[in-house]
């Protein structure tokens, strides 16, 4: 297949259909390296990709190296307290500025010839460049090149599309769906980084349905009962659900530590587990947040940053609190790399051409196939929601009110 044929209607038109008649995406979308190059444009060139938590930019100096899709960023926090991003590219010949995260800097230095720039990006150093007069050169005309950057419900995303809508406009209702949690303010506690043999979609589709809980985590069943799920998506670049009450009778793994004060009844007594579009898995908890970032590597490789983030309110929490939290999640999240390896392994096997969704627990999967379908087929469209909370949907019962 070419890159033609990805954004024809013929490759979409199953999963097009309504999610009862739909077909799943095609299996080269998980295997396919020229389906991968071509996502890099379609998907994570237009989009807001999930790039950092802001927390780990409070620090002044502090720069990190971050990928948007196949591209290396820069995110900085000048004097000023303004965020920003930056293409990883010397504007004298291109090199590479940063190969990893960097704290204290007071300005960028080009390896190569030691040009320098400010944590704003103007151009502020040329060492001997000028021994002999260059004409018509200006440093201020070669600052680094700045990327679109912002914050959401605690997270730094990056757009390289100057055209794509705001951040907030890409959420959609989201922004306060989840406003009670004030997650600006909170903390990162932990972080992993994991390098998983699977196509970053099938992480995020795993992440999106419940219908493999009881059978691939048979522990997270008993916090986090099937019977307790519930649809939970308004119109917005995000597919979610909720449970409620959070934590079942059996296990209270997610209740060791204190909750955040001040929620409303409903986010004091709920779980809420979103992808983000296109890269961001973010699971909330009355006392914590966990949040995977997804770095397509290849077409079979994805690397996860995990973290673990707190409310101001945990400042007290001591490490054996956290750690029964944190070990619950890694349990967890071993269990879906596993599965969703093999689920590469078996779709790269050949014979899965495409496979059918559950309508009760697989919806949402449906919904982000045809976001994929639009970044590929340029339908500029956020999605609808599912109307409102108060009647039963997709075999779910109705949300406690
Ligand atoms: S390439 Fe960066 S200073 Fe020359
Ligand atoms: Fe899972």
């Amino acid at each position: 297949m070419t890159v033609a044929d990805f954004s024809t209607d013929g490759f979409w038109q199953g999963v097009r259909r309504p999610v009862e008649a739909a077909s799943t995406m095609p299996s080269e979308v998980y295997t396919s390296p020229t389906f991968f190059d071509a996502e890099q444009s379609a998907i994570f060139d237009t989009s807001w990709v999930g790039v950092a938590c802001a927390d780990e930019l409070a620090e002044p100096g502090r720069v990190l190296v971050r990928r948007v899709g196949s591209r290396s960023v820069l995110l900085t926090r000048s004097g000023d307290g303004v965020l920003r991003g930056f293409h990883n590219a010397c504007r004298h010949r291109g090199t590479e500025l940063l190969e990893c995260d960097a704290s204290g800097l007071s300005m960028i230095r080009c390896p190569y010839h030691r040009w320098g720039y400010g944590l704003d990006g103007t151009l502020v150093a040329t060492p001997r460049f000028t021994d002999v007069p260059v004409s018509d050169f200006d440093p201020a005309d070669h600052p680094l090149k700045e990327i679109r950057v912002d914050t959401f419900g605690g997270l730094v995303f990056a757009c390289l599309d100057p055209t794509t809508g705001s951040l907030a406009e890409w959420f959609g209702d989201l922004g306060s769906r989840l406003a009670g949690y004030g997650l600006g303010g909170w903390t990162v506690r932990a972080s992993n980084t994991f390098d998983i043999a699977a196509n970053w979609k099938l992480l995020s589709e795993n992440f999106q349905e419940y219908y493999h809980l009881t059978w691939v985590h048979p522990e997270l069943a008993k916090v986090s009962r099937v019977r307790d799920h519930y649809r939970w998506q308004g119109p917005g670049m995000y597919c979610g659900q909720t449970t409620v009450p959070v934590s079942g009778d059996d296990r209270g793994d997610w209740l060791a530590m204190p909750q955040s004060p001040g929620l409303s009844r409903m986010d004091a007594m709920s779980g809420r587990f979103l992808a983000l579009f296109p890269n961001v898995l973010l699971s909330i908890l009355p006392n914590h947040a966990f949040v995977i970032q997804l770095e397509p590597i290849t077409a079979e490789l994805t690397r996860e940053r995990c973290s673990w983030l707190l409310p101001p309110s945990a400042g007290e929490i001591d490490d054996d609190a956290f750690s029964v939290t944190r070990e619950f999640w890694v349990l967890i999240n071993n269990e879906d790399i596993d599965i969703c390896e093999r689920a590469q392994r078996g779709i790269g096997h050949g014979g899965f051409t495409e496979g059918r969704f559950s309508v009760r627990f697989e919806e949402p999967l449906h919904r982000f196939a045809n976001m994929v379908a639009d970044r590929f087929q340029r339908v500029d469209r956020i999605p609808d929601g599912d109307g409102t909370d108060a009647v039963a949907r997709f075999g779910d019962g109705v949300l406690p009110a």
